[in-house]
Order: C-alpha cells, then sequence, then structure tokens
C-alpha cells in the first residue's frame, strides 16, 4: 500500500515536472512539500482519518514547478477549463439580486447602477493611478502565475526582514481590490496555493503545526535544482509562525482564506474553485481545528497573544474580539460552500451550534455602553450560582477612569477581550468592524458602534484614520503588558498607532448599515497624506499626526485598503461580497436563549443541541 502511495505521490509530480523530482533534498526549500509527503503516505494509510486520495492527489499536482518551463505554466494553471471561465463583472447580479441586495444592506442612496461594473480608467483620479501601479509591482509570481503580494515593497528599505514575503491577512485587501477590478486570476492562484501549504501534519510534538492551520505568510524562493547546477526552481516557502518573532501562531490566517474564497465566488461567479475536492477539505480542516475541543468553556475561540493583525505581544491572548469576528464570519461563509454530504454533517451540526452560542455569548458579554458601565460599577461579586448576574467574576474595580470619561452616551461597542474576572476594556478597531460587516452584532449594536465611531472622531480618526485599539497603554501597563516593548510604545504601531489599511473594513461596515459618509469623510482625510507620505503601514501619536517610527513605506495593505474604500464607496453595493447578512434562523435561535437568559433560570433549556455555557 505504501509502496502504491509513494509511486502515485511522485508520479503525479515527475509527470508535472518532466522528470524533476520536487522532493528536492534541501532542508530549506522543501519543507512543505516533504510534509505532504509524508502526510499522504499517512494519510494513503488511513492514519489521519481518510481525506480521500482525491483531494490529496489535486494537491500535489500543483505543488512545485520548474522556472525555466514557461510552456509549462498553463499546465500548472488550476482546474479545469471550466474553472478558468468567469464571468464578466457587468452579469454578476440580475436586477432581482440587486434589488434583494437594497433590502438585504438597507442601502437605498447608493449608485446600484454600477453594481459589479469595472472602475472607468479616465474617472480613476491620479492618487488611484498611483495606488494601482504600486500595487502592481507588489504582485509577487510564482512559476509565471501571479500569486500573491509582498507586505512592503519598498527599495529604499535595508530592514524588510519579513516585508518581502505574501502575508494571508495582507493580501486579503489585495484580493479584494483584484476582485472589484475584474482581475480574477490573482486570486484564484493565491487560494489555490495557500491551499498547498495547509497544514497537514499531525500535532504530535509542540514544534510543527496543528492540522489545518494555514500560514501567516510564505515566499516564493528560487533554489538550485538538484543535480542541475545550471537550473533553479520555485518552491513555496511558508511560516506558520515558527520563524516569526515572538513566534506567535496565526489563528487569523485560515478565517481570512475562507472570507476570501467566499468573495471570489461572489464576485466571479465561478463556483468550481470552492467545489473543488481539495478546496471543500481545506475548508472542513479549518473548521476542525477551530471546532475541536479543549479544556476551554466559552464559545469563543481561546488563542495565545499576537495571533491575529497584532502580532505581538500586546495583552490579547485569552478570547480577542478580532478573532472572534473573523471566527463568525468564517462559519457564515464556510456554511454556504459546503457541499452538502453524509460526512459533513457532525461538522455542520456543531458549526451551527457554534454560531448560535459565539452570537449570544458576544452580543450579550462583550457590549458596552453607559448602561453597562453602570451596571457593571454596581456588580455584587463572588456569586456562586448558575443564574449569577456577574457570571465572570468582574470586580467594578476593574472600570478604568478613562472609560467613564470616554464612553458617550449615544453608542457602544464591544469589548476587547473577556475572561474569568477580567474585562479589557479596549476598543479594538478591527473586531469591531468585522462584528458590523459578518452581523455578529445586532443591527441596534452595530448602528451604535458607529455612533461611537462618530462620538469619538478626535481619538479614533482624528488626523489619519484608524486606530487600532483605544486607548494606548502607558508606563507600568505598558511595562507589565507588552514586556516594555520598545516597537509598541504608546501611540504607536499596535499600541494606539493608526492604520490606513483599516479604512476598507471601515467603508465595508459603514456601507452595510447605510452610513457610508462615515467612511467617505474617513477616506478624505488618509487621502491628504497618503500618497505624499508614501503609503505608510502606520502612523504614530494621539492624533496620528507622525509617520509611524518604524513604519514601512510602500506598504501594500495601506495601498490596497484604499483602493478597496475607494471603489466600494463608488460602487457600494459590491460590498456585498463581504458582508454576511444577517441569518433569520440565528435570529430565531438568539431570542430563544435570550428569553432563557443567564438572569432568568439556567433550568430553562435555552436551545435544541445547545450545549456551550452561555
Ligand atoms: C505586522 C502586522 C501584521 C502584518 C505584518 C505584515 O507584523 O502587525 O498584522 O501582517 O506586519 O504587514
Amino acid at each position: 500500500m505504501m509502496a502504491t502511495s509513494e509511486a502515485f505521490l511522485r508520479g503525479s509530480v515527475i509527470s508535472r515536472r518532466t522528470g524533476v523530482y520536487c522532493f528536492s533534498t534541501k532542508q530549506s526549500c522543501s519543507r512543505t512539500i516533504k510534509n505532504l509527503g509524508k502526510s499522504f503516505v499517512e494519510l494513503s494509510r488511513g492514519v489521519n482519518g481518510g481525506w480521500g486520495p482525491n483531494a490529496l492527489k489535486t494537491r500535489f499536482d500543483h505543488l512545485s514547478c520548474k522556472c525555466e518551463q514557461a510552456e509549462n505554466v498553463r499546465e500548472l494553471s488550476f482546474g479545469d477549463e471550466k474553472g478558468t471561465q468567469i464571468h464578466g463583472t457587468d452579469d454578476i447580479w440580475s436586477n432581482n439580486q440587486k434589488a434583494e441586495l437594497v433590502q438585504q444592506l438597507g442601502y437605498e442612496n447608493g449608485n446600484l447602477s454600477s453594481l459589479g461594473k469595472v472602475e472607468k480608467e479616465e474617472n480613476v483620479d491620479s492618487i488611484e493611478d498611483e495606488a494601482w501601479k504600486l500595487l502592481r509591482e507588489s504582485v509577487v509570481n510564482y512559476c509565471g502565475n501571479p500569486i500573491g503580494t509582498i507586505a512592503a515593497n519598498d527599495p529604499a528599505d535595508s530592514s524588510i526582514m519579513n516585508y518581502d514575503q505574501v502575508f494571508i491577512r495582507d493580501f486579503i485587501p489585495s484580493g479584494v481590490a483584484f476582485l472589484l477590478k475584474g482581475e480574477y486570476d490573482i486570486v484564484r492562484n493565491f487560494i489555490l496555493y495557500t491551499l498547498q501549504l495547509q497544514s497537514w501534519e499531525k500535532t504530535m510534538d509542540c514544534h510543527s503545526p496543528g492540522q489545518g492551520l494555514m500560514p501567516a505568510s510564505f515566499k516564493v524562493r528560487t533554489v538550485p535544482l538538484d543535480g542541475d547546477d545550471s537550473a533553479t526552481e520555485e518552491v513555496l516557502d511558508p511560516d506558520f509562525g515558527e520563524a516569526a518573532i515572538g513566534r506567535v501562531a496565526p489563528v487569523d490566517s485560515g478565517l481570512w482564506w475562507i472570507i476570501l474564497l467566499r468573495a471570489y465566488g461572489k464576485v466571479t461567479g465561478d463556483l468550481s474553485v470552492q467545489e473543488r475536492v481539495d478546496v471543500q477539505t481545506g475548508i472542513k480542516m479549518i473548521l476542525k481545528l477551530c471546532l475541536a475541543d479543549g479544556f476551554d468553556m466559552f464559545p469563543t475561540l481561546l488563542v495565545t497573544d499576537g495571533s491575529c493583525m497584532i502580532d505581538r505581544r500586546m495583552g490579547i491572548h485569552g478570547h480577542p474580539l478580532e478573532i472572534q469576528a473573523l471566527f463568525y464570519s468564517a462559519l457564515l461563509c464556510a456554511r454556504e460552500m459546503l457541499a452538502p454530504e453524509d460526512g459533513s454533517a457532525d461538522l455542520i451540526r456543531a458549526l451551527n451550534n457554534r454560531l448560535v452560542a459565539l452570537s449570544f455569548h458576544i452580543r450579550e458579554y462583550y457590549w458596552i455602553d453607559m448602561r453597562k458601565v453602570n451596571e457593571i460599577y454596581r456588580y455584587k461579586t463572588e456569586e456562586y450560582s448558575y443564574d449569577a448576574v456577574n457570571k465572570f467574576n468582574i470586580y467594578p474595580d476593574q472600570i478604568p477612569p478613562w472609560l467613564v470619561e470616554w464612553m458617550p452616551t449615544t453608542g457602544g461597542y464591544l469589548i476587547g477581550n473577556l475572561q474569568p474576572a477580567h474585562m479589557d476594556f479596549r476598543f479594538f478597531a478591527l473586531g469591531n468592524l468585522w462584528s458590523v460587516i459578518s452581523s455578529l452584532t445586532t443591527v441596534d449594536q452595530s448602528h451604535a458602534i458607529l455612533d461611537l465611531i462618530e462620538a469619538k472622531w478626535s481619538d479614533l480618526v482624528a488626523d489619519m484614520p484608524f486606530k487600532i485599539c483605544y486607548p494606548a497603554l502607558e508606563e507600568q501597563e505598558w511595562r507589565i503588558i507588552t514586556g516594555s516593548d520598545p516597537k509598541n510604545t504608546p501611540w504607536s504601531y499596535h499600541n494606539g498607532g493608526s492604520w490606513p489599511t483599516l479604512l476598507w473594513q471601515l467603508t465595508v461596515a459603514c456601507i452595510k448599515m447605510n452610513r457610508p459618509e462615515i467612511a467617505e469623510k474617513a477616506v478624505a482625510i488618509a487621502e491628504k497624506r497618503l500618497r505624499r507620505d508614501k503609503w505608510p503601514e502606520y502612523y504614530d501619536t494621539k492624533r496620528g499626526r507622525l509617520i509611524g517610527k518604524q513604519a514601512h513605506l510602500f506598504q501594500t495593505w495601506s495601498i490596497a485598503g484604499y483602493l478597496v474604500a475607494k471603489h466600494l464607496l463608488a460602487n457600494p453595493a459590491s460590498a456585498k461580497i463581504l458582508v454576511n447578512p444577517e441569518d433569520s434562523e440565528l435570529v430565531n435561535a438568539f431570542s430563544c436563549m435570550l428569553s432563557a437568559s443567564p438572569r432568568k433560570k439556567r433550568g430553562q433549556k435555552a436551545a435544541p443541541n445547545q450545549s456551550f455555557i452561555v
């Protein structure tokens, strides 16, 4: 059995590579390939519980290529011919769908006549022209095909570190920009090649990524071809955090991958990618990893510090909001895409249960506004009972003085993290914006978040949108929580810095709530400086007045974020590709749970199959 499997594996690679084994003996360039090879043997023996050989074969078919074989590029491109047929953008949505969209997005003033249309070059102003030029210059090719964009592309910068890699999270706005522009290949390639990189190893030791994990980033390396000094080959070299500063685990990568996959299908109408066996397997592996049992009792995902956009120690270990919002969105996107089959019934059941429990938990316990601050202020503590009001035993003294001053009378937001006896009251932008986009928050809560953004404009937007979190950790708190991180000093980088890339998420959230004027105002502010300042990664100081101390220039997601925001403001209906509309079944289940709320008796069963502590 093993011999056959190996022969099949090698055979499939050999046939594509005209006699060149892709299992290079070089440690540095063949990690992925070796892992996959090993896993294949395990899997074919049934060790990993039966991903079919078809799924594996499809994966192996695209592993690597010989750079000089330009004529083979087409052969190496993905899928069947049908798959490469993508619908023109003009006919993405029928009139009925447009009408449905108006209803779903509640967006009536938007320019629906331009729905799905590619911007006309002559209407694009020169900042956008420059942004497009820069975005194209950041494109990375693999075997002659565009596959992603590097994180930053500043030729004058000698301290580029890993910013010459394709980061999964950084590529999302690039991918969306390309999709909206009608250029689909790069996104399709990105989706399928990163799928090749997904970890297939079982977690046998503490130093290998868990099965299903997507890398944080990858690099295309050109390496000498074994046995042939005159030739080279390209290999994809992923980083799952094992080389990253602080060895942080990229929990968000797989979630973003699912979100982009759905967006690709929505824009192109080409569902053949999401229907592929290997892609379905990839989705399931991510879900299994996220839905696996642990010791934790909450429906939220328990993660280590630095597992998302904030990829350094910033006191966000536990159940950070950003991960929960992306998790929720990815669950909804995956549910839309998973092919119904007997084998996935349990997974889909677990997914549905988790959606209900997660939305209840976040909406109830992460929400904060003036009323809630007052409630916490008067909390009784040490309540031992099933129907405790102060379930997480929050001591009122935890309410930070800044919060009482800062909280507007109208408006509210989701706190950054919730753990036993601990609420992180900081406002984290991405988590809040993505909660609006994914309908993790109720309609009222979503509006309240935008109300808060308007009320706190001078803190959250000021001279450059958008503050990654508010407020900054200072002095002793900074010392203890960041470990005296010199990059994360107060009002810099992750610690209260301003990140232009967040413009696109702000724009989607505002369009979803039919309040695009908020995003328009923010884009107008950013526009005054971004090009002049060379598209920095982030800005420093309380008002975002200075270019970040160590910010990279020509940061790709600053460029792409701006482009996506501009496109969506001109074509608001296109935001549909990213938005998760409120699910009516979830609303019902949610109201069931509310009526059996924690403030009532626990004895009342909340919802069928409900198996999470709420
Ligand atoms: C920084 C950011 C991270 C981003 C990376 C590349 O580490 O914190 O979110 O992915 O830079 O731009």
